[in-house]
């Protein structure tokens, strides 16, 4: 029934529409783009946040007025340049304005306002006085990209501010990486209580970063804003939100409401140094590198390859990555990019790319592996006619590195040798001989002492046995 019942109305509204209703609601300008609220008892538009009185809007023509009777319903009008766009008015408590399907005039609308919607826009409606009903109302309205926008008009009994709040900041800022290559990070924010006339984004008090904003709840108008961070800049991002009030369409006075702040500093992490690369197999390579940075860190490795860059490997705190499925003859460079994983120590972009190393994958078949991974170990400064040099040159020519595990030729394990020479066991070679007799007679004297305490030993071990036993016993 009532389903029915609203359809006929829509019906009648289209049958009645190029007559009745255009009189009633005011134009919509059909060359701009965007939003706007428009106030009829002043032929004009109003910025967001100004300050009208109550006296500027009824539900009716308010033919008394400056302004001639002209059919168009002195409401406050919130319009879309989308034509089909439904709008919706808050109070200043975020609590839904009643809407109203009937008549402007008829006795049974909501009291003191309602919202009326018609095509592309909606009419803020007052029947009564506002006492108890002041303060900032919203309307929520997609505009021509379907993308919510809230507009804000102060509605107040007298032109003075009442409660001159202004937008504030959510202590929360998050950081999300989107892609490393090309950086692409956000930071995100809210802006709560009321969405921002301005909204300023720097680095360092000089570069300025693009934003998105958006409505993310039309009642609490809660404004999330996405900072967009494609360069790597460190220090201090401030984000400033502050309003502008109008105070009223005549006084043309602009007062700023108090404004908001949060500044954070993001650094950047250090690039990954001493990248290396070797032959691990015929269409194999291994990717080495270290890092000095202190927090912890992911690495994305990438290869250039046929002019084509891509990542091709992601480590979790490893320094190394085994990249498979290369093809023989090619050429390959790789690159590899530090990824800080802990935020709460503070935020760090992702480092530049380190240094590039490259590689050529053989066309024939090395004879071993170990061998070829010694001959790839300084890749970077191989020649090709280095590489094509078959692998039995390699042995002759470093023969002691060859014997190292293929993973890295580290100081410490070379170390060893010569160490033993200075070891204090073969200290005491010069022996004069009166020594030499000595050592012959302790020698003896040794001997019969070590079968002696053999002989004790022998007997001692046995007897805490028993011991042992008697206890357990
Ligand atoms: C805007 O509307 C006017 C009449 O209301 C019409 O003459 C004009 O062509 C329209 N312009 C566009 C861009 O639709
Ligand atoms: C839209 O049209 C009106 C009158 O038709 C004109 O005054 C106004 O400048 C135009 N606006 C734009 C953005 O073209
Ligand atoms: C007023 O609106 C009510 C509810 O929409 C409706 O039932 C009634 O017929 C309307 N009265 C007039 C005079 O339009
Ligand atoms: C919000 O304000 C409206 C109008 O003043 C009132 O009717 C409603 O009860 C209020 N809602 C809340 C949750 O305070
Ligand atoms: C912003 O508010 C929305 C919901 O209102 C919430 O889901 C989101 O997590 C908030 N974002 C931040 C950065 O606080
Ligand atoms: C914020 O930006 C606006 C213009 O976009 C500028 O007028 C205003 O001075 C800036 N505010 C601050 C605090 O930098
Ligand atoms: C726009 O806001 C209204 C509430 O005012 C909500 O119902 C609607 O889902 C929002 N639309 C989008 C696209 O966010
Ligand atoms: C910002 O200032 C800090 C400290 O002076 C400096 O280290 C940093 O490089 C500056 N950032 C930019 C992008 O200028
Ligand atoms: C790589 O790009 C450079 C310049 O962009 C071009 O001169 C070269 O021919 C390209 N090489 C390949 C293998 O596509
Ligand atoms: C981040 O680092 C801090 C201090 O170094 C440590 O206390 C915290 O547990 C770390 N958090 C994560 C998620 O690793």
């Amino acid at each position: 029934m009532k389903s029915t019942g609203s359809a006929m109305i829509f019906l009648l509204f289209l049958i009645v529409l190029p007559n009745s209703r255009c009189e009633e609601a005011p134009p919509i300008p059909n060359n701009t783009s965007g939003v706007r609220l428009y106030l009829p008892f002043k032929s004009r538009e109003l910025q967001t946040y100004s300050i009208i009185s109550a006296e500027m809007f009824y539900d009716k023509d308010h033919s008394t007025t400056d302004t001639s009777s002209d059919g168009i319903v002195d409401a406050l009008w919130c319009q879309s340049s989308d034509p089909e766009a439904v709008g919706t008015w808050y109070f200043p408590n975020d609590t839904e304005v009643p809407a109203f399907d009937g008549e402007f005039g008829n006795d049974s609308a909501p009291r003191p306002v309602f919202a009326k919607s018609f095509d592309g826009q909606v009419a803020l409606a007052r029947r009564e006085g506002l006492l108890g009903y002041e303060g900032l109302y919203k309307c929520v309205i997609p505009d021509e990209d379907g993308v919510n926008q809230t507009l804000v008009a102060g509605i107040y009994r007298t032109r003075l501010y009442k409660a001159n709040e202004g937008p504030r900041l959510s202590s929360a800022v998050t950081y999300n990486l989107i892609s490393v290559l090309p950086l692409h990070a956000s930071l995100n924010f809210n802006v709560t209580r009321s969405p921002p006339t301005y909204l300023n984004c720097t680095v360092n008090d000089t570069i300025s970063l693009s934003f998105s904003r958006t409505v993310l709840d039309g009642p609490s108008s809660v404004t999330g804003v996405s900072v967009a961070v494609t360069e790597r800049y460190a220090g201090r991002y401030e984000f400033i939100v502050s309003n502008n009030r109008v105070t009223d369409s005549e006084a043309n006075g602009i007062v700023a409401a108090i404004g908001d702040s949060r500044s954070l500093t993001i650094g950047v992490a250090e690039a990954p140094t001493g990248l290396a690369v070797m032959l691990t197999g015929s269409t194999t390579v291994q990717v080495s590198w270290s890092h000095p940075g202190t927090t912890p860190h992911r690495y994305e490795v990438f290869q250039v390859h046929n002019n084509r860059t891509q990542s091709v490997f992601n480590t979790l705190m490893d320094t190394t990555a085994n990249i498979k499925g290369l093809t023989q003859g090619e050429s390959y460079t790789f690159f590899v990019i530090a990824i800080s994983l802990n935020t709460s120590s503070g935020i760090l972009l992702p480092s530049e790319h380190s240094t590039l190393v490259s590689i050529s994958i053989p066309s024939n078949k090395p004879s071993t592996t170990s061998t070829s991974s010694t001959l790839m170990r300084s890749s970077m400064a191989l020649t090709p006619s280095l590489i094509s040099s078959s692998s039995q040159v390699v042995p002759t020519r470093s023969p002691s590195i060859s014997q190292f595990p293929s993973s890295s030729p580290q100081p410490s394990v070379v170390r060893p040798t010569p160490g033993n020479v200075d070891d204090p066991d073969t200290s005491s070679v010069g022996l004069t001989a009166g020594i030499v007799l000595l050592s012959v007679l302790s020698f003896i004297l040794l001997v019969l002492i070590v079968a002696l305490i053999g002989g004790i030993v022998a007997i001692s071990m046995t007897k805490p046995k028993k011991k042992k036993n008697q206890n357990k016993a």
